[in-house]
């Protein structure tokens, strides 16, 4: 079986590149990536060399180098991780989101449909679902909750769930789509809260919670998500969505004290600043479908996944440090500088 991988130097498709190297030995896996600002060829270092891996640096709305990667390698199966992936940048600057998530998973399925496939898996998230009200915690996303996006971010990802839909419906592509909540874990980009926080902790900067930290997240190991679309890749019905979430919903608030005394650091260093434009509450998903179908359940709790986490970018300085002294300093100054 050969597997392109796109948006595989990112946090959670390097993870799974590692996890189905492992775990599928016979398997070839192609990755295949832009290396935005978010790519990092240093994160897949270690697989490199590995026989059964290649990687190639490519856009996926780049239509001819697409179809020639299908050309070479006659995937068996597509896994799309590739987006522009930050709340907080979609909204500054929505267009690259709309260019990527959506024309860009066009790309991919008209080669597809060119070449023939037995899978195209699209990666989405819980975010299609909007948000929840945070005084009713007997509510949960189910894969019928209707789409109703709040941010750039979140409406590229719908419209992309949407199209992969009609291309199963109009052209009979055989194709799933995964919608998890809020990952975490080693490699995860310095910009998303877990990493942004440790890394200040750390260096004993102001940790900005945006407003008050109310807003709940349903956190999961990137592993855990990792296993879960191996399972739907294998087992998955075709047309299918399946939501991803292990019931492990925290508050904002509570993860960065949670850091803060993992760290031994003086919560003193947290600091409220502006709110973040059209803040989403709450996500919480129920994961009925998958674990009832596909036996899913996940097996990092959280206050281990935590520990580990903060002791992977302890022990991963230069991974992370690379990243925070180059553009990214600008990236900082400019949303975090006078807020
Ligand atoms: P990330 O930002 O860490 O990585 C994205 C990767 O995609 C990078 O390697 C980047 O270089 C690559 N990329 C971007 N544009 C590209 C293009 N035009 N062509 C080829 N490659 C391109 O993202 P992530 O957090 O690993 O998320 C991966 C996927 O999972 C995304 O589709 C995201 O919507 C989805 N998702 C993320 C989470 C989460 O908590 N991080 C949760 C649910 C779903
Ligand atoms: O739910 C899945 C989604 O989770 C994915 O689709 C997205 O790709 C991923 O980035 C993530 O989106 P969030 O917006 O939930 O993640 P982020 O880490 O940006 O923020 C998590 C929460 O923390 C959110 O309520 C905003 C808040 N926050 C974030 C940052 C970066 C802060 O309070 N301060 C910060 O500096």
């Amino acid at each position: 079986m050969t597997i392109i991988v796109t948006g595989g130097a990112g946090f959670i498709g390097s993870n799974f590149i590692f996890y189905m190297l492992k775990n599928h030995p016979k398997d070839r896996i192609v990755c295949l990536d832009k290396l935005t600002y978010a790519g990092n060829l240093s994160t897949l270092a270690p697989v490199m060399e590995h026989p059964n891996f290649r990687f190639v640096k490519a856009d996926i709305c780049d239509r001819e180098a697409v179809c020639r990667l299908f050309e070479e390698e006659h995937p068996d199966m597509v896994v799309n991780f590739a987006a522009e992936s930050h709340v907080d940048r979609s909204i500054e600057n929505p267009g690259i989101f709309l260019q990527t998530n959506i024309m860009g998973t066009a790309v991919l399925m008209d080669a597809c449909r060119s070449y023939g496939i037995i899978r195209y898996h699209q990666v989405s998230t819980d975010e299609v679902y909007g948000d929840l009200p945070l005084d009713r915690p007997d509510l949960f996303f189910t894969e019928e909750t209707p789409l109703h996006t709040s941010s750039p971010y979140s409406s590229s990802k719908a419209a992309a769930d949407l199209l992969v839909l009609s291309y199963q419906r109009t052209y009979g592509l055989p194709v799933t789509i995964s919608r998890c909540s809020n990952n975490y874990g080693p490699y995860h980009f310095p910009e998303k809260l877990i990493p942004l926080m440790i890394i200040n902790c750390l260096k004993e900067k102001p940790m900005p919670v945006y407003g008050e930290g109310l807003n709940v997240r349903d956190w999961l190991y990137v592993e855990d998500h990792c296993r879960a679309i191996d399972l739907i890749l294998h087992h998955g019905r075709e047309g299918e969505v399946y939501n991803i979430g292990g019931h492990n919903e925290m508050r904002n608030i509570d993860i960065v004290r949670l850091i803060c005394k993992e760290l031994g650091k003086p919560e003193s260093l947290i600091t409220h600043v502006a709110d973040r434009k059209g803040h989403d509450m709450r996500y919480a998903i129920n994961p009925e479908k998958i674990s009832g179908e596909l036996g899913w359940v996940p097996e990092t709790k959280f206050a281990d996944g935590l520990r580990k986490t903060i002791h992977w970018y302890l022990d991963h300085r230069e991974w992370w440090e690379e990243i925070v002294s180059g553009a990214y300093q600008e990236y900082y100054e400019t949303m975090y500088g006078n807020r």
